[in-house]
């Protein structure tokens, strides 16, 4: 029999995360059951099996989706036989603070750490549970270029892109003893919602959506003895 792969995009409302979702989709391939999440997603939370792959509607800064999700989640695989699945698991979703750390209000440092920085530990600690029975997973971080530099008016976003590389880096030791790949994808620029608020730089310059899906579509197909760590991407001007 083969082994089904269970793909979860947190963050597909819009930008990499929407179009990465459409890329799973559009590919139809029957051994893939691709599940996405945001605020914009069609279903309700409650409404969350491995029966139903589709869209789902996921609040990361609402405590309540996290123990709903887990909730699920655990029941779902509880009932899995060893190795029967692998998991793929890419967190699209965050938001950008910019700006003169003077301006930075509590308010604003709080909320995006809770979406860019929290939400990413609670989730993986969900999927830690069911880790032990599954071989071959994959989880996929975006982090930025703004993991490994500094930028003016970034120190909110540097903090949280830097602490999601050392996520990443901490799981790949912790989950070793089940061979789960934890790949760190250090982006450059790429034309998203994200730069709404930053006119002074051009979305032509930038990657597409589509050119990112494609990539990072790529990494689920990955050979089983090849573990990335760490990619970087910019497009052709590098560093914008
Ligand atoms: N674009 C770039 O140049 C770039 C470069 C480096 C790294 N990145 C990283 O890539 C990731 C995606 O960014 P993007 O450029 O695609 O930005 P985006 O278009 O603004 O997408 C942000 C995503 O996060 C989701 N989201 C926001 N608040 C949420 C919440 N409370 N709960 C659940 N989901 C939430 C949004 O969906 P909903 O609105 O439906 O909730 C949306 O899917 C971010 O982590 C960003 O830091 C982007």
């Amino acid at each position: 029999m083969t082994k089904k792969a269970h793909v979860y995009i947190f963050g597909i409302g819009s930008g990499i995360g929407e179009g990465l979702y459409k890329r799973f989709v559009s590919k139809n391939d029957p051994n893939n059951l691709v599940f996405g999440f945001s605020r914009k997603g069609k279903k309700e939370l409650s409404s969350f099996s491995l029966e139903s792959p589709g869209t789902f509607q996921f609040d990361a800064k609402d405590n309540q989706s996290f123990v709903q999700f887990e909730s699920y989640l655990h029941e779902f695989y509880k009932q899995k036989t060893k190795d029967s699945f692998s998991i793929v698991v890419y967190f699209a979703l965050g938001d950008g603070v910019f700006g003169p750390i003077q301006e930075l209000s509590d308010a604003d440092l709080q909320s995006h750490l809770d979406l860019n920085v929290i939400s990413l530990i609670k989730l993986t600690r969900s999927f830690a549970y069911i880790l032990p029975n599954s071989s071959d997973s994959t989880f996929v971080f975006l982090g930025s270029t703004a993991g490994k530099q500094g930028f003016p008016n970034s120190v909110t976003y540097c903090a949280s892109k830097h602490a999601v590389l050392g996520i990443c880096r901490a799981l790949r030791e912790e989950w070793k003893p089940y061979g789960t790949k934890v790949v760190h994808v250090s982006l450059g620029a790429v034309a998203t919602e994200i730069w709404d608020t930053r006119p002074t730089f051009d979305k032509k310059d930038m990657v597409s959506v589509a050119d990112i899906s494609e990539y990072l579509w790529c990494i689920s197909r990955l050979p089983k003895s090849i573990f990335v760590d760490d990619l970087s991407i910019t497009p052709k001007k590098g560093i914008l």
